[in-house]
């Protein structure tokens, strides 16, 4: 069966649950919390939501580290909230899609309890090494947030790689018995009826054979050797014929240094596995491959992003549009400006919004939140955050370390969601929420937003109409103007019945605006904007606009 386009007119919402809404008032959130806002969802636009991983889970990892594939944690409300907004999304016309976490789960999994006892059929579920009679560990990679990828295991008497944190083993997915279950979590959802899958660092499921030191790469060592490895496409191959083939759903992959050109090989059209793909580009304008790495920003690095990708998968592939998510700082704060909130914050919503692909919004990101700053490294949550506190080598002092994190920190996205102005942000009406809130709740809330037209929540609202309302975003042609420029990102897209110009600046003061050849601005339709300014010419700090011809 051919499988359908839809999710190329849609809009859609990422949940980071713990941190969205809390509904049973135990100071976490959770899918009661998520039921209540499917209407302010709706309202922003929004016709799917993709939820980071709402498993049974230790949280070692925020959930990423997965207990039990099949089942809803208890803390989110159980199946029996997950079925209340699954066909509470559904009766809206929006889209569920789910988090599939397939290249570790968590130690506390079934599969890794009876693996480290030898227990068939689970003894190879997972990649074992023995200890080496030099007493080195099997091989030289690091783990993203722990130190070494090796853990000893005292059951077992042997090691076990895993990419990620302690807590999270890497399955060996060249055993076929694992690939079945991988297919079985697949079936399992979408036979309940979600609608597609995130697929967490897919790249990294297929390990060089023998597992090879790695002598190139100084960060994340070993990544060579098991992003985009050898049997990738193969694994990817089988889960789509075997499964998603025959379903109609869709799937989106994270892929960490992934080129346009690399990302073919996976989303192409004509021949891919899967259909879009989370690229990083995007978000290393301000810092080396990781934020954990932070330079200054640069807008021709970002712009250059943006572009190669709208160019080089035009007519061949389908972007996925972001620009936050729970794993990096928030947007405002580090591509735009706190001093120009409102403005930047607008602005970066256009810059993204009218490109070629399916946008993904965040949650807070709609209403402009910003980074945190708490005083102690013991409001962190996040195991990466405390890792790297306390093992940062460049930064020695308290108070520089912890400035580090203020900037660096997956935490500054994950804060809970500031819907007002009343205790905990109405986050929760628990005394004290699972994570403390931005003390800015009192000033940046949703409430406070949806009674001010001229908020960041609402252009939002308007700028998503927009997008559905204009062809040339959808299906047109993307072209960028002078990409040279530091301080100003120009694009238009057009098709055969209209074609727009968007025009946004990155100044913190007035800037000149040079009109674009072949766009005459007296003809055109100015159709959105976010600062008052009767001149063409001069662009206001982190201006952006809008303007319309139709043909
Ligand atoms: C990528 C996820 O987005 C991130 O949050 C997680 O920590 C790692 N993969 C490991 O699952």
């Amino acid at each position: 069966m051919e499988r359908k386009r839809w999710y190329k007119d849609m809009v859609f919402y990422q949940i980071w649950p713990r941190s969205f809404k809390d509904g049973n008032g135990d100071g976490m959130g959770d899918l009661w919390g998520v039921y209540e806002k499917l209407d302010y969802l709706k309202d922003l636009g929004i016709d799917g939501i993709w939820f980071s991983p709402i498993y049974p889970s230790p949280g070692a990892d925020g959930g990423y580290d997965i207990a039990d594939y099949m089942d809803i944690a208890p803390e989110f409300g159980g199946m029996e909230a997950f079925k209340k907004v699954l066909d509470g999304a559904h009766e809206r016309g929006m889209k569920i899609v789910m988090d599939l976490v397939v290249n570790h789960t968590s130690d506390e999994h079934e599969w890794f309890q009876k693996s480290r006892q030898r227990i068939e059929p689970y003894t190879d579920y997972y990649i074992w090494r023995p200890a080496r009679p030099d007493g080195k560990l099997p091989n030289n990679w690091d783990s993203n947030f722990e130190g070494a990828a090796w853990t000893w295991d005292e059951v077992r008497q042997e090691y076990y790689l895993h990419l990620f944190a302690i807590k999270q083993p890497d399955l060996n997915m060249d055993n076929p018995l694992v690939r079945e279950e991988v297919k079985k979590i697949l079936r399992f959802w979408l036979d309940m009826g979600v609608d597609g899958f995130r697929e967490d660092v897919i790249t990294y499921i297929s390990k060089k054979d023998g597992l090879p030191d790695d002598h190139l790469f100084p960060i994340y060592k070993g990544m060579p050797n098991y992003n985009h490895g050898p049997r990738i496409h193969q694994y990817l191959q089988e889960f789509k014929e075997d499964v998603l083939d025959h379903y109609d759903c869709f799937t989106i992959a994270e892929a960490p240094l992934v080129s346009p050109k690399l990302a073919l090989d996976y989303i192409d059209e004509e021949n891919g596995q899967i259909d879009m793909m989370i690229q990083f580009q995007c978000q290393c304008a301000d810092c080396l491959f990781t934020d954990y790495l932070p330079t200054p920003f640069d807008l021709r690095k970002m712009k250059q992003a943006f572009s190669s990708w709208q160019y080089k998968l035009k007519g061949r592939a389908w972007n996925a549009l972001y620009i936050e998510n729970h794993d990096h700082p928030r947007i405002v704060s580090r591509y735009g400006s706190e001093d120009f909130w409102k403005e930047s914050a607008k602005m970066l919503c256009a810059m993204y919004l009218f490109q070629q692909g399916t946008p993904f919004v965040y949650q807070g990101q709609e209403i402009g939140m910003i980074n945190w700053k708490p005083q102690s490294i013991d409001e962190y949550r996040d195991v990466q955050t405390i890792w790297n506190y306390h093992h940062s080598a460049l930064h020695k002092s308290e108070e520089e370390r912890l400035k580090r994190q203020w900037r660096s920190a997956r935490d500054n996205a994950r804060t809970p969601v500031q819907w007002s102005s009343e205790n905990n942000a109405g986050f929760t009406t628990a005394e004290t929420p699972w994570m403390n809130v931005n003390p800015n709740y009192t000033w940046l809330n949703a409430a406070q937003q949806e009674e001010d037209p001229d908020s960041i929540l609402h252009f939002y609202r308007k700028a998503i109409a927009l997008r559905k309302s204009l062809s040339c975003v959808r299906h047109g042609v993307y072209q960028e103007y002078r990409p040279l420029s530091g301080e100003h990102y120009i694009y238009s897209m057009e098709d055969d019945t209209q074609k727009i110009l968007v025009v946004c600046s990155f100044c913190k003061r007035d800037s000149n605006f040079r009109s674009i050849k072949g766009f005459d601005l007296n003809t055109a339709q100015l159709i959105l904007g976010n600062v008052d300014n009767p001149r063409t010419d001069l662009l206001k700090p982190y201006e952006v606009r809008v303007y319309l011809w139709n043909k």
